[in-house]
C-alpha cells in the first residue's frame, strides 16, 4: 500500500494519536514517554491547522505513520521561530518517509512565513541527527545531561535552520 504524505484534518486525529503513542513509548526519541490524553493532543493539532500552520501526516491507507509538525513560538518577540517535531512507527523507517514529511513542513514553514525553524534532538538519535544535517540544519549548541530516565542521561543537540 502505498504511503501518501497529507495536510491533516480532524478525522485523522485518533490515529495520529496512536503514532504518537508508539514512538512516546519508545522512550529513546521524543520527549514524552507516552502520548498526552486525546482530545489534548487534538487540540494542539487543531490550533495549528485552524491557521493553516505547518504540518503533515505520512498516511498509509487510513493510518497515520507519521507526522512533521512546527508549532511557532506564542511570545510576539519571538513568533519569527517555530519548534520542529516529528517521527515515525518503526515500521515505516529508513523508507524516505522522514524526508518527505521534512521538505513539505519547511517548504509550508517559509510560505507561512517563519524565519527560522528549531528543534532539540538528543546525540544518541544517530538517523535524526544525519536527517536534519542532510537538510541544512546546524548545531547552535550542546545541552549536556539534558534528560534523565531511568538514570540514563541523553545529551541533546540543539539545531536551527534559517529558511
Ligand atoms: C528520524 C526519522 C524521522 C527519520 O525518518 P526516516 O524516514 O527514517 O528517514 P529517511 O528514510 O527519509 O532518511 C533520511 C536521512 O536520515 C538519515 N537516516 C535515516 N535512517 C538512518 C539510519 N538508520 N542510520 C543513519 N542515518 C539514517 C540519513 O541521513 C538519511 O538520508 P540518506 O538516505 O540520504 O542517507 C525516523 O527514523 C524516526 O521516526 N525516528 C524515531 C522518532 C524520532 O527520532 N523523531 C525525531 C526526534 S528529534
Amino acid at each position: 500500500m502505498k504511503t501518501e504524505i497529507i495536510y491533516p484534518t480532524g478525522k485523522y486525529f485518533k490515529s495520529f494519536h496512536e503514532a504518537l503513542s508508539t514512538v512516546a513509548k519508545e522512550r529513546v526519541y521524543i520527549e514524552m514517554i507516552e502520548a498526552p490524553p486525546l482530545d489534548k493532543v487534538s487540540s494542539f493539532q487543531s490550533q495549528l491547522i485552524e491557521k493553516n500552520g505547518p504540518v503533515y501526516y505520512a498516511l498509509n491507507g487510513d493510518r497515520v505513520v507519521g507526522w512533521c509538525d512546527v508549532f511557532p513560538e506564542e511570545n510576539p518577540r519571538q513568533s519569527h521561530r517555530g519548534g520542529l517535531g516529528m517521527g515515525l512507527i518503526p515500521e515505516f523507517r529508513g523508507q524516505g518517509l522522514g524526508s518527505k514529511l521534512l521538505s513539505s513542513v519547511l517548504d509550508h514553514a517559509k510560505r507561512f512565513g517563519l524565519e527560522k525553524v528549531e528543534l532539540n534532538v538528543y546525540t544518541s538519535n544517530i538517523s535524526a541527527v544525519a536527517l536534519y544535517k542532510k537538510f541544512g540544519f546546524e548545531q547552535e549548541g550542546l545541552i549536556k545531561k539534558y534528560r534523565k530516565l531511568d538514570g540514563q542521561y541523553f545529551d541533546c543537540i540543539a539545531m536551527g535552520k534559517f529558511l
